[in-house]
């Protein structure tokens, strides 16, 4: 019985086989368990010797089934690892990863900036109502500054007597909005998309702009002055640069200022904060009384500063992009050449 089974055993192909074997051999009904059984039947001198013998024996069957499991699983795994190999020598597959959006990472920087000079950022819806984008900006309905925005209207059903809506002109609507939400004192920026039906070599008809309004006590426009100073010193990275301040007209300012960056154009490239060019970045002023008093807060005790700016714009400077369509036309090889994609 012994050889035979540690014979069996040795031959044994595979786990199936093996625990046949052990069925047949130590299992309930296996020819070792009914021998076993037989030890009740023996005279007590016969069973002393059978008995142990017989025990040796199940435990040699078990130990020589367990060895060969082993070492059928040991086959197996090197049959595995035979065949199932990766050569980790291959190249791998390029792979293009996806990247922030030129405009989006100007965005993200002026919101940084403006950060570290305690502005909070505040947002405004794009489809406006005309009290919002105008008539709270002062910018009554048969008001030039209406016409010369090129406005998209949004459609109205006949008989729909909603007030009018617009694609915002601009962001200063979010100034209205912030005001009448938080009242004063506030420090906040907004930037944004913006609809104006124009289009040509620095013009689309969406863009993006970023208000900036600080409303206190006592802001002036000598506070405006540094924190633009501040801004254009750190957007350009430069450690000194000239602000230009040349009055101009908004009906939501008084008094009103656009501002120039002093620079110079060497060989086509820009150079802010040094030579004698002036390039003008953005409009800006002292929010107007009638602002104030249209977003509920009181001109008789608080005034601030209010400025916008064309965030496309200052990226294409920064960058030296010469048409600005080429932002959104989404061209993956344009998008590389400026280093904006991998
Ligand atoms: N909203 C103005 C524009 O779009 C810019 C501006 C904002 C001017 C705030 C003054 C104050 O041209």
């Amino acid at each position: 019985l012994r050889e035979k089974y540690i014979d069996l055993i040795a031959k044994a192909g595979d786990e199936a086989a093996l625990e046949d074997l052990r069925v047949a051999a130590v299992g309930k009904k296996g020819e070792i368990s009914l021998k076993m059984r037989e030890l009740g039947k023996m005279s007590p001198e016969e069973r002393q010797v059978a008995g142990p013998a017989l025990n040796a024996l199940k435990d040699e069957i078990n130990a020589a089934l367990a060895a060969k499991k082993a070492a059928l699983a040991d086959v197996a795994l090197e049959e595995r690892l035979k065949t199932e190999w990766l050569d980790v020598t291959l190249p791998g597959r390029p792979m293009r990863r996806g990247t922030i959006h030129p405009v989006s990472q100007v965005m993200e920087e002026i919101t940084a900036i403006f950060a570290d000079l305690g502005f909070s950022v505040a947002e405004g819806p794009q489809i406006d109502s005309d009290w919002y984008n105008f008539d709270a900006l002062n910018i009554p309905s048969h008001h030039p500054a209406r016409a010369e925005m090129d406005t998209f209207y949004m459609h109205r059903a006949e008989g729909d007597n909603r007030p009018p809506h617009v694609l915002r002109t601009h962001t200063s609507p979010v100034q209205i909005r912030h005001m009448e939400a938080h009242g004063a004192p506030c420090r906040v920026i907004a930037p944004g998309r913006v609809y104006r039906a124009d289009y040509d070599q620095t013009h689309t008809p969406m863009f993006h702009q970023v208000e900036g309004l600080a409303i206190d006590r006592d802001i002036s426009m000598a506070n405006l002055k540094w924190v633009l100073e501040e801004f254009v010193k750190a957007y350009f990275e430069v450690d000194h640069v000239e602000l230009r301040f040349r009055a101009s007209h908004f009906p939501f300012t008084e008094p009103s200022a656009e501002v120039d960056i002093q620079c110079s154009w060497e060989g086509g490239v820009l150079k802010v904060g040094e030579g004698d060019d002036w390039l003008e970045i953005l409009g800006s002023g002292m929010v107007h009384p009638q602002v104030l008093k249209n977003s509920g807060v009181n001109p008789d005790e608080w005034q601030g500063f209010a400025f916008g700016m064309g965030i496309d714009r200052i990226a294409m400077l920064k960058y030296g992009i010469p048409d600005l369509r080429a932002f959104f036309d989404s061209d993956l090889r344009w998008l590389r050449h400026y280093g904006f994609a991998a």
